[in-house]
């Protein structure tokens, strides 16, 4: 097995090629002034060979994924036999139906220009709606990082038999999964999304966080909003240390500042982006799922 490391995801695809002890492919790349990107591999063929491609797709997203696009046909020229792309946040799965009519299917379009471009397998991590993902042709993993995240916690004695909340009632079972491991009990709170307007608003419910700690996990932290405005509720009701956990740190703007003023006491994401919240690696996870 060879692992091509995408521009995206450099240090994470060289902890996977470290853990499988499988030989990189360096990849040259570069910017043309008009912004297109420019990629060469450090090889001459790629004849009969399992590769795998670790490139995460987080913005610029479109540039990341016209990259991975280029680096997997570039791989099929080079006659690889099979490739997996390994793609930790995976850009526009949360299009994963036309809510309205006339919109477009987004995450359809590119798994079938992935499929185009040679890829047989890939794998993703806590993808936003996991079941869409079976409907493909090609099989699409979905790896769960939030036992890390928990992990993490309890190495670091950073809370005290800690209550954890998901955003939202469908995303109970991210919960249940990190309790399983914190054991300090699980609840969700209420949440409600404007399908015009994207924005999400907290319905009231009541939550046992009286001088708990919590941790508050969520797949995504993009704006920072959804999770500025749990933090908020959360103390409201009296919690005592609430901490922000996501898999995928997008951090737009100043989402780290809004939830932090909101009195998080820290936000800890994993290198899915790399990011300066970075603190759980998901190379373990990733390179586990390879290994089969
Ligand atoms: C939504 O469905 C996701 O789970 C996140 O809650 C959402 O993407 C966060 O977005 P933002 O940080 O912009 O509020």
């Amino acid at each position: 097995m060879k692992v091509i490391l995408g521009p995206a995801s450099r240090e994470l695809g060289k902890r996977i090629a470290e853990d499988l002890n499988a030989e990189i492919i360096p990849v040259f790349f570069k910017t043309f002034p008009d912004g297109e990107s420019y990629l060469r591999f450090d090889v001459e063929s790629l004849q009969n060979e399992d590769v795998v491609i670790v490139q995460t797709t987080s913005p610029p997203q479109d540039q990341r994924l016209i990259q991975l696009l280029l680096m997997a046909d570039n791989a099929m020229d080079m006659k690889a036999r099979n490739m997996i792309a390994v793609v930790p946040y995976f850009a526009y799965s949360r299009q994963d139906k036309r809510f309205l009519s006339g919109e477009v299917f987004s995450i359809k379009t590119i798994v079938k220009l992935l499929e185009y471009c040679g890829i047989n397998r890939i794998i993703t991590v806590n993808a936003h709606n996991p079941k869409v993902l079976k409907a493909f042709k090609i099989p699409i993993e979905d790896l769960s990082a939030i036992p890390l995240l928990a992990e993490y916690f309890k190495v670091k004695s950073l809370v005290e038999n800690p209550v954890s909340l998901s955003l939202g009632k469908k995303a109970l079972s991210v919960v249940k999964e990190a309790d399983s491991i914190l054991k300090g009990g699980f609840d969700y709170i209420c949440t409600k999304r404007d399908v015009i307007t994207g924005s999400v608003r907290l319905e009231d419910k009541e939550l046992p966080v009286k001088n708990r700690d919590v941790i508050i996990f969520d797949d995504i932290i993009s704006s920072g909003g959804t999770m500025a405005k749990a933090v908020k509720y959360v103390k409201e009701q009296s919690a005592r240390k609430v901490y922000a956990a996501c898999v995928h740190p997008l951090l737009i703007g100043d989402a780290k500042k809004r939830i932090l003023k909101n009195g998080a006491e820290e936000i800890i994401g994993t290198d899915s982006i790399p990011s300066s919240i970075s603190k759980v690696s998901i190379a373990p996870l990733l390179s586990e799922a390879l290994t089969k």
